[in-house]
């Protein structure tokens, strides 16, 4: 099945839920209904509500409880993506103008925490305390790994477990835990949320891998945003990693990630793009994404089967073969 198909099954319970986070971030405030609703409107792939809903089919469905999970999830990761586009300077996403490069980084700084705090309030409409700590935990690794980010730029000598570690944290585990949630919500036994977490967390490594491939193999078209953006910022993902392992190009790979270092990102990042696209390192992180695909895939093994688990098996497939 194909990931629009996987949609189109799901589609009256997403859309309940893109109606009901429209509301949650619509203010009397103008302007901070303009600047939240900008990035909600691009779009985006909506991964986070579709694994909770088809997580919440393991146990008890309930539209009503799976939204006051979704909403709040995807409006998380739609914050931190208004942070994160201040964080790394960026002026487009999903194919549209950021909030900061559209108003300013202090409207966008405000919009991100404004998201933030509308998300927890729907989710403090369900009386499970264990959901809300959770939640409140993925929060708190999320900036743990964008500050590890931010200590790591330019840190060519950082170790494949050092990425490892801090993609974990910034992008696996809020998808594991929607996952979690999901079943958690829904009342479904643990031995099945923690299958469910298990699978979320390695979809969710893969999902970090792909986007940091695409961002030296993409085309601006399919990714929505330029290709060489992080590099450009100093960020060394696992292709470039990788690469530097790579001796017929390291020496020349290391002297042009110092030009965009002096230059402050400033020259472009083209040439070293091209010497990653080159060399080993995008084969060896290709890899590295098949093999959490398999293991979230085995991490389902024990659910019974249900049709949604067919469902999860394809989007584990989608994030291996994404192209956007
Ligand atoms: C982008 O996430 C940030 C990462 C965690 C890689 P998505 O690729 O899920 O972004 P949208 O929601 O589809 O735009
Ligand atoms: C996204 O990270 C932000 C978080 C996961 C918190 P990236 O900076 O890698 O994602 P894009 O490429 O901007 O979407
Ligand atoms: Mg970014
Ligand atoms: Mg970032």
């Amino acid at each position: 099945m194909k990931m629009m198909q996987l949609y189109a099954a799901l589609k009256s319970d997403l859309q309940a839920i893109e109606d009901r986070m429209a509301v949650t971030v619509t203010s009397d405030f103008p302007m901070l209904s303009e600047t939240s609703l900008h990035l909600l409107k691009a779009g985006g792939k909506r991964l986070r509500p579709v694994v909770v809903l088809l997580s919440g089919k393991f146990g008890d469905y309930s539209l009503e409880t799976l939204k006051r999970v979704a909403v709040p999830l995807e409006l998380i990761h739609m914050a931190t993506l208004v942070h994160d586009d201040v964080i790394d300077d960026a002026n487009t996403r999903r194919g549209q103008l950021t909030v900061k490069s559209k108003w300013d980084n202090r409207i966008a700084m405000y919009t991100g925490d404004y998201i933030y705090a509308k998300a927890l309030t729907v989710v403090t409409e369900l009386d499970k305390v264990r959901i809300h700590q959770i939640l409140s935990g993925a929060i708190v690794q999320m900036c743990l790994g964008e500050m590890e980010q931010i200590r790591d730029f330019f840190n060519v000598e950082q170790s494949v477990r050092n990425y490892l570690l801090r993609i974990r944290r910034k992008t696996a585990l809020l998808i594991a835990i929607s996952c979690q949630l999901g079943a958690m919500a829904t009342d479904a036994p643990d031995r099945v949320s923690n299958a469910l977490y298990r699978f979320g967390y390695n979809v969710g490594m893969a999902f970090q891998i792909t986007d940091d491939l695409l961002d030296i193999c993409g085309t601006e078209k399919a990714i929505g945003k330029p290709p060489g953006s992080d590099l450009r910022q100093g960020n060394i993902t696992l292709p470039v990693l990788y690469a530097l392992k790579d001796e017929v190009i390291r020496d020349q790979l290391l002297r042009e990630i110092d030009l965009i270092r002096e230059n402050n990102g400033q020259s472009g990042s083209a040439a070293a793009v091209q010497l990653v696209r080159s060399s080993r390192g995008i084969g060896m992180a290709e890899q590295l994404a098949d093999r959490y695909i398999d293991k979230a895939l085995k991490a389902l093994n024990g659910l019974p089967d249900i049709p949604a688990k067919r469902n999860l098996m394809d989007i584990a497939r989608f994030v291996a073969k994404r192209s956007y």
